[in-house]
């Protein structure tokens, strides 16, 4: 039976989870889904109390029993260096290997897309974010710190293999869902070390997949395009900080990072355990005022039961949030008026119906 390992973090990640976990009961108990559900309490709370971060037996747990892991958001004003959250936000990414965050940004309504003379159906491209290098991997270091002669190193490190598995991802995603064209983003002109790289690498595995139409953009001209005329992306393959970058500008065209869900997984590999989150943070501003926008929650919640083999779940729970968006019974980020409680007793009402 899946095992899901459920962690709730930080901020909004609490109030969001609870109803993203009353999806996956409804699930297991009213549709049967064989889905074994185990709460983690890790988070900033849990570090203040004791100083854990991420303990190695529940890192091994996930590691060999876990189906996946479902995690809200982390980042705590409490704890401004963020270290525990690193532990165990880059803990899951890097330590099970997770090299591609799939991003899809889609948009379930006209209200939602900002852009002029654009509509949801303009708005549908996915991104793969490489997710276990480039200048992430925290190599570096501070010299002289708190003099007038410091200086900080970050390393961007990109392999061969990183590069080439993620640009992989994005052709093999293309190939399977039909899609004519991948985009890859990168800064070539100014990285001449680790974005010839890149640029080199995609083309020699374009030369896999001659019925798909090959296309770099500079990350820069992409940000642009993206907002004058989104149509021409299918498929975005970038590297790790780019893509974190890219897709919240990518949450704005669906309707902002409310809307926004992800997955982490080893995309050669489907059948190793997997992490799902939405794009979004711990937004500190919102929390305890039944502000928090749950349905990039849910919608994180269909990309994982699709990815353990129930895709038309993913379908339904995708439906039902474009509802909830057209009939205004969304939050106020998305032009609704409801609380963040009061949306997810609709939505699973509608589930329950459905
Ligand atoms: P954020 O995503 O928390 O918030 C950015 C903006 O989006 C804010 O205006 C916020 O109110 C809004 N927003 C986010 N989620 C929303 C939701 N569900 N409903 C309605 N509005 C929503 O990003 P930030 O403010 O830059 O970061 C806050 C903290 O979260 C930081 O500590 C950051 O490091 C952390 N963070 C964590 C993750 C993660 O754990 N995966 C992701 C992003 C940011
Ligand atoms: C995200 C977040 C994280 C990232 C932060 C919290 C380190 O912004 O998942 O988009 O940069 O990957
Ligand atoms: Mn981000």
């Amino acid at each position: 039976m899946p095992l899901i390992a459920i962690l709730p973090g930080d901020g909004i990640g609490p109030e969001v989870m609870a109803h993203a976990t009353r999806v996956l009961e409804h699930y297991r108990d009213a549709r049967k889904l064989p889905l074994e559900l185990w709460q983690l309490d890790l988070g900033a709370e849990r570090f203040l109390r004791d100083g854990t971060t991420f303990p190695k037996d529940v890192q091994a747990r996930i590691a060999n029993e876990a189906s996946a892991v479902l995690l809200g958001a982390l980042g705590d004003p409490r704890v401004p260096n963020l270290e525990y959250a690193r532990d165990i936000l880059f803990g899951l990414r890097f330590g099970l290997d997770l090299y591609a965050n799939v991003r899809p940004i889609r948009a379930l309504a006209d209200r939602l897309v900002p852009l002029k003379d654009r509509t949801a159906k303009d708005i549908d491209l996915v991104v793969f974010r490489e997710n276990t290098e480039g200048i992430y991997v925290g190599i570096g270091g501070q010299f002289k710190r708190g003099t007038p002669d410091e200086v900080a190193i970050n390393e961007d490190v990109n392999t061969r293999k990183g590069v080439e598995r993620i640009i992989r991802a994005g052709f093999e995603y293309a190939k399977r869902h039909g899609k004519k064209t991948v985009h890859m983003a990168d800064k070539s002109n100014a990285m001449k070390h680790a974005h010839e790289l890149w640029y080199r690498c995609f083309f020699e595995v374009a030369k896999e997949y001659p019925g798909i139409d090959a296309k770099h953009v500079y990350v820069d001209a992409l940000c642009l395009y993206m907002v004058q005329d989104p149509r021409p992306f299918e498929v975005v393959v970038t590297n790790n900080l780019f893509g974190d970058i890219v897709t919240d500008l990518g949450a704005a065209l669906q309707g902002g990072l409310g809307m926004a869900a992800s997955a982490n997984v080893h995309y050669a590999d489907p059948k190793r355990v997997a992490m799902f989150e939405p794009v979004h943070g711990s937004a500190p501003p919102l929390v305890g005022k039944d502000l928090a926008n749950p349905i990039a929650g849910f919608l994180t919640v269909g990309m994982m039961l699709a990815h353990l083999g129930w895709p038309e779940e993913e379908e339904r729970i995708e439906r039902i949030c474009a509802e909830a968006v057209t009939t205004g019974n969304c939050t106020p980020d998305v032009g609704g008026t409801k609380g963040t409680k009061a949306v997810a007793d609709w939505f699973l009402e509608r589930l329950a119906a459905s």
